[in-house]
């Protein structure tokens, strides 16, 4: 499809949306409407259009794409990785690369806002030695927070912003999470993610703000909070988003052969859906993201779709999808941002290198995350490849032409032809109690109260509190997977408070925490257990995942020594409550749920665990609701409101309440 520069809608963001509704009200409205004129006007005499901030991003676009060798475009399309440029970065000159990202856990060895900044400052000097002197775009996977960066606000994952309903809190945190990433020098974030998880199983459920496509098409406010309103993304508050994975990642049907092996059961699998189903539960989120909300990147899914009855029957990876990339998302809803492909994921398509190339940039992606990772072929081998293919007329220049002009665009947008380095004035509000203090909001409007018999929450009282549980001290268990390493670690510690913390500060009577509850039980004593899963990110927490998983394969059951201290402490103490943290439902056996007065779902509450302990001590209300339907045994998988048969622990929108005290 040939390159369509945007009009009106650039047109008006950059003069100002206020601007115009001043105009629209004064009645001059057809003026505000003509602005290209004017702009023309202030060229200076000399020097290339693609320079001049007052030209129009269209002309911006078409100069510099005129000024361009295909060495210099085919750079463009090519995203490495950190650790693919850190001891050279002159390789980013070298191999003129459109952008550079940090996967999970690739961090600076001084892994601060300063050391971030330093870092992605250093590569784009590498960049700007270029005889264009286009800069990079850095990208990294801001997807609960700055989550790689010690010091970070860590906010909930997904699937508590989806239980809090709060589209406002939504777009909140991601504007704080725009801060604390541009702040520290990446430009763009790899979220939010529009996965409607319709399988529990599946080891990304907690990145999707729900089952239901209406929910999380009512979240798509994070996309605002990241980007602003048109024509913002050139402040320092704010970064290009990425809905991701397009489209059907949460859809995929679960393969009991790759249980418990070295493959995902479940994770990158295959849709196997009728296509009106695709429509309503992968392919809906995306409308509203592209017309009412304006991302500006979509990262194609790893996942396959294999529609049931089309007579065709062979499953296509939706990075080689031209029906849909091109098709459906570029020419159909006239999406006219970049489509960056996922972590190697072209390497996944048939063929010999030079065509998995071919398909991917044929069926319309644009930028091509291409890291070396424990693999021979990486940045230069898709440079090669690519230029190759161009040459021989496999990929038409009409093709190139379009990627690089949506690629350079954003780069426009974002205004770092003007400045490319990073804006470290929001630096110092990086953690600060401000953050963290929408942080713990974010926890506290996120908890699920499933079960109070006797109305034991809210706690009240100068009674002693008794803690136990695997998870009431844990932050690398709160924060779970996407915190300082791609799977995260139990051990991990962040700035914040644990549930304990919280808990301590909370309570109004001495608390006593011991995590097997073997310390002395008093009979009068509140018990609080927290319990639940062990961190875990992608197709290593699916459930029966690889035996691989560094943190251990997820079963979606408590632990042994979780249960036994829910036995001991729901037996002695006065009152019982347990507290599951955890990305997804877990399976709760009846007699264990009828010893418990009270159950909450906490979710992944982050770096703020006080957060919890603000709805346990009534300091604020339960008002969650369930953003996924909670299964009475994991046969029931996948279960989702609007099944035929539905007979849930829980239903899709149960929550309790209770008061503020
Ligand atoms: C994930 C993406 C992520 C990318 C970069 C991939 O494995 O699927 O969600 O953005 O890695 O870390
Ligand atoms: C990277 C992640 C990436 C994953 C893909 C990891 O090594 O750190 O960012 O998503 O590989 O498999």
């Amino acid at each position: 499809m040939p390159y369509v520069p945007r009009t009106t809608r650039t047109t008006l963001s950059q003069r100002g949306l206020r601007a115009l509704l001043a105009a629209a009200c004064a009645g001059t409205l057809a003026v505000a409407l003509v602005p290209d004129a004017s702009a023309q006007a202030h060229q200076p005499q000399h020097g290339p259009t693609y320079l001049n901030p007052k030209a129009p991003i269209g002309q911006r676009v078409t100069d510099l794409l005129g000024r361009m060798t295909l060495a210099d475009k085919v750079g463009q399309m090519t995203q490495a990785e950190r650790s693919d440029v850190d001891a050279d970065p002159s390789l980013i000159a070298t191999w003129r690369l459109g952008s550079v990202l940090s996967g999970g856990g690739s961090v600076p060895t001084d892994n601060s806002v300063t050391g971030w900044a330093d870092m992605v400052d250093r590569y784009q000097a590498a960049a700007l030695q270029t005889p264009l002197h286009i800069p990079i775009l850095y990208g990294v996977d801001s997807v609960h927070g700055h989550g790689n960066m010690l010091g970070a606000t860590v906010f909930p994952h997904n699937i508590g912003l989806g239980a809090s309903r709060d589209p406002q809190l939504v777009e909140q945190v991601e504007h704080v999470t725009a801060i604390e990433t541009r702040a520290s020098g990446p430009q763009w974030v790899f979220a939010p993610c529009l996965c409607v998880a319709r399988d529990d199983r599946w080891g990304r459920t907690y990145e999707s703000f729900g089952e239901d496509p209406s929910l999380v098409a009512m979240m798509e406010t994070a996309i605002d909070g990241f980007q602003g309103a048109p024509g913002q993304l050139d402040r320092p508050d704010h970064v290009l988003a990425t809905a991701k994975h397009f489209a059907g990642d949460g859809l995929t049907s679960y393969d009991a052969t790759k249980a418990l092996g070295g493959g995902y059961p479940i994770d990158q699998g295959i849709d196997q859906v009728s296509q009106a189903d695709f429509a309503r539960l992968a392919l809906a989120p995306y409308i509203p993201a592209i017309k009412r909300h304006d991302v500006q990147s979509v990262m194609p899914s790893f996942s396959s779709v294999d529609f049931t009855n089309d007579g065709l029957g062979n499953p296509v990876k939706m990075s080689a999808d031209k029906d849909l990339i091109t098709g459906w998302l570029k020419q159909q809803q006239h999406f006219d941002g970049m489509v960056v492909s996922d972590w190697q994921a072209i390497r996944q398509l048939p063929g010999t290198y030079s065509e998995q190339v071919a398909a991917g940039v044929n069926a319309g992606i644009d930028m091509f995350m291409e890291p070396y990772s424990g693999s021979a072929v990486g940045a230069p081998d898709f440079i090669a490849a690519l230029t190759q293919n161009v040459k021989d007329g496999t990929v038409p220049m009409s093709r190139i032409n379009d990627a690089v002009s949506r690629i350079l665009r954003v780069k426009f947008e974002l205004g770092l032809f003007e400045h490319p380095y990073t804006n470290r004035s929001l630096a110092g509000t990086v953690g600060d109690a401000q953050h963290h203090a929408l942080a713990r909001r974010a926890a506290a409007e996120s908890q699920v109260l499933l079960k109070n018999s006797g109305s034991t929450l809210p706690l009240s009282g100068r009674q002693p509190v008794y803690v136990a549980g695997g998870s009431a001290d844990s932050f690398g268990k709160q924060a779970g997977g996407w915190t300082l390493q791609w799977q995260g670690d139990p051990n991990n510690v962040i700035p914040g408070t644990t549930i304990l913390d919280g808990i301590k500060q909370d309570s109004r009577g001495p608390v006593t925490y011991s995590e097997d509850a073997s310390a002395t039980i008093p009979s009068n004593a509140r018990g609080i257990v927290v319990v639940g899963e062990t961190p875990y990110a992608e197709g290593p927490g699916d459930y029966n995942g690889p035996t691989w998983a560094p943190n251990g394969v997820q079963t979606m059951a408590f632990s042994a020594s979780d249960q036994a201290a829910i036995e001991k402490v729901c037996a002695a103490a006065a009152s019982c409550t347990v507290v599951v943290v955890s990305g997804r439902p877990m399976i709760i056996p009846a007699d264990l749920l009828s010893k418990m007065d009270s159950l909450v779902e906490a979710w992944l509450p982050g770096s703020e665990g006080a957060g919890v302990a603000d709805d346990l001590f009534g300091r604020h209300a339960y008002t969650g609701k369930l953003p996924v339907t909670w299964p009475r045994t994991i046969d029931q998988e996948p279960i989702n409101v609007g099944d035929a048969s539905y007979d849930p622990l829980f239903p899709y929108g149960f929550g309790l309440t209770t008061r503020v005290r």
